[in-house]
């Protein structure tokens, strides 16, 4: 017989047909209650069993994992906490999940034990749902940019190019670790390499959507990136996933607007589509912060914060009027930020949650920073000091966004090229956009990591894609 999901069960009203599920078992109670999820809600079904009707050593097997089929009849339930229940008639167990071993039982685990147990969290109601919203919010993605007219484009994950020039590329290579071709200056002879010149895993697909949006106009990527910077912290990952849209005949306030529609979009979507589960993810994060001193609480609840975001319009600030804030500010009079904050200086995540929490109080777009403290792509202000960058910052996370207008003036790009000791032959494709038809273009990179983070509330990068990558760190 057909299985029916569990979602659909618990939309189905009570009748004598009989009908089939499967699923895990969650909690086996009083030798007669199932509670039984098949991962298409967060809700379980209950399954209740007459002990009589059943072997003793089919019963004895049904402990929590266990992977199991039941047929029965869906009725009216008699007891609270659900509306219909199964009557079970025939149960098979599928595969069995010794008590003794199974490490992910019923009392509440940490996050930090289930990381290391990331192939069986899925089984858990946080990492379940949490990868639930993950699914809508990437299809949420792509349909913002569908329906706006863009193209998705798959850009190379193994590149030459350094987009961002942050140096933190892992290398791809098929020479001889032990016994590298050596050239007459004891320099490795790359030559003899895979693709005869130093490659790398891409750190962005940005330069190459350039290029596709000087002819289609609007596309954007949504693929893996890949940073070897050595920082631990609970937002970076050495592999994360961006989504990068790429605009042409458009300026910075352009890319403002769509950064910002995007977001909106994408968490309005959730909002419409997840609800069971946002449910759930607020009130676990409202029971784990119980513990905690109330400062250190969420002040809204999830879904309140989301919708927020949603009905709120974003603060815009130039990079140089949070540099004043910063140095008027409270923290900064006490000495309580870690990072100095001189005009020049690179704003960082206490800076820019200061900013969005404190100050704003909602997101932030930030533009307009120092040329110095961004990549080489960005277009030059007529002040001659700064880029035209924006950064889109909201609370609990700090950068979610980042992106620029790029300079599309040959003799200027060019010039930037040198100040950033990048070899005019290693970017001639690049160039060549702007020899040909060039006009202005922008475009952004969201962390999706990140925003589902936002999404979800999570506080740890990890625990927001299914099996991260951090220093020192690639199981499964
Ligand atoms: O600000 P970033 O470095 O910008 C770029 O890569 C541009 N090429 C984007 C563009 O204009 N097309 O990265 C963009 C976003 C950040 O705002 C952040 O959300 C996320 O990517 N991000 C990371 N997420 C997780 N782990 C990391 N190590 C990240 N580094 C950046
Ligand atoms: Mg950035």
């Amino acid at each position: 017989m057909e299985r029916l999901r569990i979602s659909k069960v618990l939309e189905t009203a009570p009748s004598s047909n009989k009908i089939t599920v499967c699923g895990w078992v969650r909690t086996y109670r009083n030798d007669r209650f199932l509670a039984v999820n098949d991962g298409s809600t967060i809700h379980n079904i209950q399954l209740v069993v007459q002990r009589e009707d059943f072997d003793e050593s089919l019963l004895k097997q049904l402990n929590a994992g266990a992977a199991i089929r039941a047929l029965g009849v869906l009725v009216e339930s008699q007891g609270g906490g659900q509306s219909v229940e199964i009557q079970v008639e025939e149960l098979e167990i599928l595969g069995g999940a010794d008590p003794d071993e199974f490490p992910i039982q019923m009392k509440k685990h940490s996050l930090e034990f289930l990381r290391e147990k990331a192939h069986l969290r899925f089984r858990t109601n946080t990492f379940s749902a949490v990868f639930r919203i993950r699914h809508l919010l990437q299809f949420a993605v792509h349909k913002f940019f569908h329906d706006q007219g863009f193209y998705q484009l798959h850009t190379p994950i193994i590149t030459g190019s350094d987009a961002e020039g942050a140096g933190e590329m892992f290398k791809v290579t098929t020479l001889d670790l032990e016994n590298l071709p050596k050239l007459e200056d004891g320099s490795t002879d790359f030559s003899q390499d895979f693709f005869g010149k130093p490659s790398n895993l891409t750190v962005s697909g940005q330069l190459e959507a350039e290029l596709a949006a000087m002819a289609l106009g609007q596309v954007y990527t949504f693929g893996p990136t890949f940073r070897a910077e050595n920082s631990n912290t609970s937002r970076h990952l050495a592999e994360f996933w961006m989504i990068e849209p790429e605009i042409a005949f458009a300026d910075l306030k352009d890319d403002m607007k769509l950064a910002e529609d995007c977001l909106k979009s994408v968490l309005g979507y959730v909002l419409e589509h997840g609800k069971d589960d946002l449910n759930f993810l607020e009130n676990r994060e409202v029971q784990s912060e119980k513990q905690l001193p109330q400062k250190d609480r969420h002040e809204h609840p999830l879904t309140d914060r989301l919708q927020n975001v949603v009905e709120s319009e974003f603060a815009h600030m130039t990079y140089t009027e949070v540099i004043n804030a910063l140095r008027d500010s409270k923290p900064f009079k006490k000495k309580k930020f870690k990072y100095p904050c001189e005009w020049g200086d690179d704003l960082h995540s206490e800076h820019e949650r200061w900013l969005v929490e404190k100050h704003i109080g909602g997101p932030v777009i930030v533009t307009d920073y120092p040329a110095e403290i961004k990549a080489f792509y960005m277009r030059q202000n007529d002040d001659g000091k700064t880029v035209a960058a924006m950064d889109v910052l909201v609370p609990g996370i700090g950068e979610i966004i980042g992106g620029s207008q790029r300079e599309e003036r040959l003799d200027i790009l060019k010039k930037k090229c040198a100040d950033f000791n990048i070899p005019e032959d290693h970017v001639w494709w690049y160039l060549e956009t702007r020899k040909f038809g060039s006009a202005e273009h922008c475009g952004f990179g969201m962390g999706f990591e990140r925003l589902v983070m936002f999404a979800t509330g999570m506080s740890n990068i990890r625990d927001v894609i299914p099996f991260p990558r951090t220093p020192l760190s690639a199981e499964f």
